[in-house]
Parts: structure tokens; sequence; C-alpha cells
């Protein structure tokens, strides 16, 4: 799956504001939108139904996880969407994503049907707390390897990983296994919350598949000059 746009994040509160923002672009600019859980549980599918109207390619970011049978229903639920990417987490362990798999299958009507990444260790889930909160004695990068290796084992397509580690995923799962990753700014940008950041250019470089920009773009002065510049920056590196 090649993606040569930035997939940017639409953390908005509600439909008003994200077609205020989305009608910035022109309306036939093709665009990769990511849709989190504040969106969706706040505006449902109709939501995804409008933006499939406008022929966006869509990633469902919703992180699931739950026991292997709730997993697989609720994937059924989302397969039936036809995004283009959806979320679950690989600490739910080797049942429940194939089960998910299984769940995204039964529920889509195409051949190229959704697929799914994987979150491995939360970017936001520091080392201390791996060893003083989860009781993992291993290295951050050994448990993020680890997962990311059992979700490709177990039919998952890719996982969400920040550009620190895409190289390392890259090396012991391959090319074709997604590596999306956000955490992007540019240079002499404001970071954020965002603790591990890095440039467009150096994601590609770092064998990133492809990349969730959020505020870079969304709340930049000028939207459309800020998604060129992230755009051409990540072709780039490629
Ligand atoms: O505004 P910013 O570019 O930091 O937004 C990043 C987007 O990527 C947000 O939607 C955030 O939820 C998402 N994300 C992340 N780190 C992860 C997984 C998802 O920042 N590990």
């Amino acid at each position: 799956m090649k993606i040569n746009e930035p997939i940017i994040a639409l953390d908005f509160p509600n439909k008003e504001d994200t077609f205020a923002f989305l009608n910035k672009f022109p309306t036939d600019q093709h665009l990769f939108v990511k849709v989190g859980m504040e969106l969706f549980f706040s505006e449902g599918q109709d939501l995804i139904r409008k933006l499939k109207d406008r022929g966006y390619s869509i990633f469902l970011d919703l992180k699931c996880h739950d026991i292997p049978h709730t997993v697989e229903k609720a994937m059924t639920v989302i397969g039936k969407l036809d995004v283009d990417l959806t979320t679950i987490h690989a600490a739910g362990g080797s049942e429940m994503m194939k089960a998910a798999k299984e769940g995204i299958l039964n529920g889509c009507s195409t051949n190229n049907p959704t697929k799914i990444l994987a979150v491995t260790q939360l970017t936001s889930i520091t080392p201390k707390m791996l060893k003083n909160e989860q009781l993992v004695d291993v290295p951050l990068e050994k448990s993020v390897i680890n997962y990311a290796k059992l979700a490709q084992n177990n039919g998952i397509d890719g996982v969400v990983c920040s550009g620190n580690e895409a190289n390392l995923i890259y090396k012991n799962c391959g090319e074709d296994f997604l590596k999306i990753t956000p955490g992007i700014r540019l240079l002499g940008e404001d970071v954020g919350d965002q603790k591990r950041v890095m440039t467009p250019q150096k994601a590609a470089e770092q064998h990133s598949n492809g990349l969730v920009v959020g505020r870079s773009i969304t709340q930049a002065s000028n939207v459309i000059e800020a998604y060129k510049t992230v755009k051409k920056q990540w072709l780039e590196g490629k």
C-alpha cells in the first residue's frame, strides 16, 4: 500500500468544525483523513459516509481492545464502512488480532478490505511506566518489536509507530508491513504535547510508509501551504 499524501488527523469536536477545515481545500482535492474517537463518538457513521462521498481515503482510528469475540463483531461493523485503515491494540493478544482480521473480512464487501494497524506501546508510555505499571522488564523498544511481530504473525497489516521505531520495525518486519507514523512536526515548529517528534522527510528516511499529521496542518495559519510543505518534504525523503 503506497500512501503518497499526509494522513490528516481530523481532531475536531464536531462535523461543523471538521467541514469548515476541509472546505479550505479545493473540492477536487483528494485527501487521506483520520477520524479518531472524539469525532467518531460525536458524529458516528454518518460522518464517515459524508467523507466517503467526497472521495477521501479514511483511517478510522478507534484503537479497539477487548475479548476476541467482541473485537471480531466490532470489526465487522467497521468493515461494512469500507474505510481504508483502522486500529486495534496489540496488547489484546494473538487471538484477539486473529478475530479482528476475521471480523473485518466478514464485514468488508470489496476485494480491498480495510487494513488493520496495531498499536504496540502507546507513545505516551515511558520506560518507567512499562517497568513499574506493566511490570515488563525488557526495554521499551523490545516490547514494541515483540508486539509488531506478534501482530504480523496474526494477520495484522501494520503498526502505528513513532518515527524512531519505524526503522527498527522495518528491519524486523519488512517493507510491506505498514509503519504509520504520528508525531510529525515541521522544522522550527512548536512540538506541543508530543514527546518524540520528527520531520516528514526524516520519517520517510526511517522507512515509515505513511504520516499522520494533525496540528501542523489543522492549526496552521495557511492550511494549504502547510499541507503542501508536509507532502513535499515527505516525498523528498522517500
Ligand atoms: O496534532 P498531532 O500531529 O500531534 O496529532 C497526531 C495525531 O496522531 C493525533 O490524532 C493523535 O491521536 C495520533 N496519535 C499519536 N500518537 C500515537 C497514536 C496516534 O499522536 N501513538
